[in-house]
């Protein structure tokens, strides 16, 4: 299959960086977003992102326009009628994603692969949603999308072979490095880092060490750049929350038990960076 377009539904976070960089690889692009307004605040920001890098040398002023030009707002879902690959990063409920799948399903062809970025939901359950669930994969990508070089592919027990081929070498196409994981809740990447980050807030909220000193010393111990707690702030908590949930609820181990102190920062509204509070503040800066 020769993969030339592109839908990505969602303009959020992970669907803007997701259509950079299909679009900055050569890929036609339609983006899509139900609010008003949010495709053109992301290719704003895509923008804005570009123009650094051109600054910085890091990309040719002819490189920057010509991936600009590859990106389109999709006013429509009907517009996407010849996409070859549909890219799902909406919100991460099962019955809005099944009716997006539904409605797509009557308007893309039928050798269109509809791949999920849901960061836990069971694609086995997501495929029995679309109507060719053999054509339907996990392609989970990790934040900020066009930084990070991961893409986990997961695949549910109806996805082909030919599928996962075709999502596996396009990943390679959009310069990321694809490593496939059977369908298990949290998948591999947030089976391990949703874990990491929960015993950081136990020890945060059993005052075994203030949050900078976490941090500090989990980067400095694993030479990551960001200390768990940070990383959870960046990711947003009430994320972290729901992942927690999901594996929870999934494996009936209370060691996925979301830590009290994580509850109560959900429940107060202090959800990370995006929100302006969570471990750290983020107002001032
Ligand atoms: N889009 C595009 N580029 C971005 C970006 C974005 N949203 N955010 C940062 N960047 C780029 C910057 O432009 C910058 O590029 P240059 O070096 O060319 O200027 C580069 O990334 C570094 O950014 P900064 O200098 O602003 O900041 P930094 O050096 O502190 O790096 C970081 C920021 C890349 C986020 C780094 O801290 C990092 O890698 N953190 C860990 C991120 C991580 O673990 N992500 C996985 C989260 S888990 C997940 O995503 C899965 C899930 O399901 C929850």
């Amino acid at each position: 299959m020769d993969v030339k377009k592109v839908l990505v539904v969602g303009a959020g976070q992970m669907g803007g960086g997701i259509a950079q960089v299909f679009a900055q690889s050569g890929f036609e692009v339609l983006l899509y977003d139900s609010f008003e307004g949010a495709v053109e605040k992301k290719i704003d920001f895509i923008t804005s992102i570009l123009d650094k890098d051109v600054k910085k040398e890091k990309k040719t002023q002819e490189e920057r326009d010509k991936a600009l030009s590859n990106i389109k707002e999709c006013k429509e879902l009907s517009e996407a009628s010849d996409v070859d690959v549909v890219v799902e990063a909406i919100i991460e409920n099962l019955d809005t994603k099944g009716e997006l799948y539904k409605n797509l399903g009557e308007i893309v062809s039928d050798d269109c692969i509809m791949a999920s970025n849901t960061s836990s939901l069971p694609i086995t359950e997501l495929a029995s949603r679309y109507k060719n669930p053999e054509k339907f994969i996990g392609m989970h990508f990790m934040n900020p999308v066009p930084v990070m070089k991961l893409v986990e592919i997961i695949r549910g027990l109806q996805t082909s072979d030919e599928t996962y081929q075709v999502i596996h070498d396009l990943s390679e196409a959009i310069g990321k490095v694809p490593v496939v994981c059977n369908d298990v809740p949290g998948f591999i990447s947030n089976r391990v880092l949703q874990v990491y980050i929960n015993e950081a807030i136990s020890c945060l909220n059993e005052g075994v060490a203030s949050a900078e000193n976490i941090d500090t010393i989990m980067k400095l111990a694993t030479n990551n750049p960001m200390g768990p707690l940070e990383l959870a702030d960046f990711i947003g908590l009430d994320t972290v929350k729901y992942i927690l949930d999901v594996l929870y609820e999934g494996y009936g181990d209370p060691k996925y038990a979301p830590d009290p102190l994580l509850k109560n920062y959900v429940r107060a509204g202090w959800l990370g960076k995006k929100t302006g509070k969570g471990f750290y503040d983020y107002e001032n800066k």
